[in-house]
């Protein structure tokens, strides 16, 4: 295997590109809907995690910071993701909604950019979609304080068997510090093909 230090190794996606260029054309009008038939195709072929974004939030000296979080929704307002509004990223929302995301379907050639202001879903959906996820996760949410280090592996382990033994035999109530987020796309680009070349992009707009 070559080392990840040789540039060779560094350099342009390799393997077929069998899906050719994009063409205006061929997308929806709507870019939301065009969003859409991406991550059904994307799941279709079996891409693992097809709805991880990298989302990017800074903070309000401008300074940026990226993480992988989940898309669970595509609303045809926008994107709705979850997180903990006490993380890093959640107060960097607080004092500054402006955020990117970019997801990549390496397997379909394709990637998608979406950056705009951030708002908090209203509590009622975040309710419903807290209501719909495993007991388990339900009982982690609590016990997880996200974006703070943990003194050690049984710090964690004691907040999980507290939150149990709170909820034992009761339906988990969603942790009033875990919402939902919706990025309204202000713009995006779709960019698909070998590489990305710039010349394959099409700026898209909500
Ligand atoms: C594949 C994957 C999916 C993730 N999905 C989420 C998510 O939907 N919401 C979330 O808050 N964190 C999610 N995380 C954890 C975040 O990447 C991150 O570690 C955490 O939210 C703290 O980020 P912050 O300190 O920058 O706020 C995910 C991590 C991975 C690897």
């Amino acid at each position: 295997m070559r080392p990840v230090t040789d540039p060779r190794a560094m350099q342009a996606p390799t393997g077929t590109h069998e899906h050719g260029a994009l063409r205006r054309a061929d997308l929806d009008p709507d870019p939301i809907e065009q969003f859409r038939r991406w991550l059904a195709d994307a799941d279709s072929a079996g891409i693992p995690l097809a709805n991880a974004i990298a989302l990017a939030t800074a903070d309000a000296e401008g300074a940026p910071s990226v993480r992988h979080v989940l898309l669970r929704g595509v609303e045809p307002h926008g994107f709705v993701f979850y997180t903990n509004h006490a993380s890093r990223k959640g107060h960097e929302l607080a004092v500054n909604p402006g955020a990117a995301f970019t997801v990549l379907w390496r397997e379909l050639d394709r990637q998608v950019g979406v950056r705009g202001r951030v708002t908090q879903v209203p509590a009622s959906i975040s309710d419903d979609y807290f209501a719909t996820r495993p007991r388990e996760a339900q009982v982690g949410a609590w016990a997880s304080h996200q974006s703070e280090p943990l003194a050690d592996r049984r710090e964690l382990e004691r907040r999980l068997a507290e939150a149990t033994e709170r909820f034992d035999g009761v339906d988990v109530p969603r942790p009033p510090f875990l919402g939902g987020y919706h990025p309204v796309s202000r713009a995006g680009r779709v960019l698909a093909g070998p590489a990305f070349p710039a010349a394959r992009s099409v700026p898209i707009h909500a």
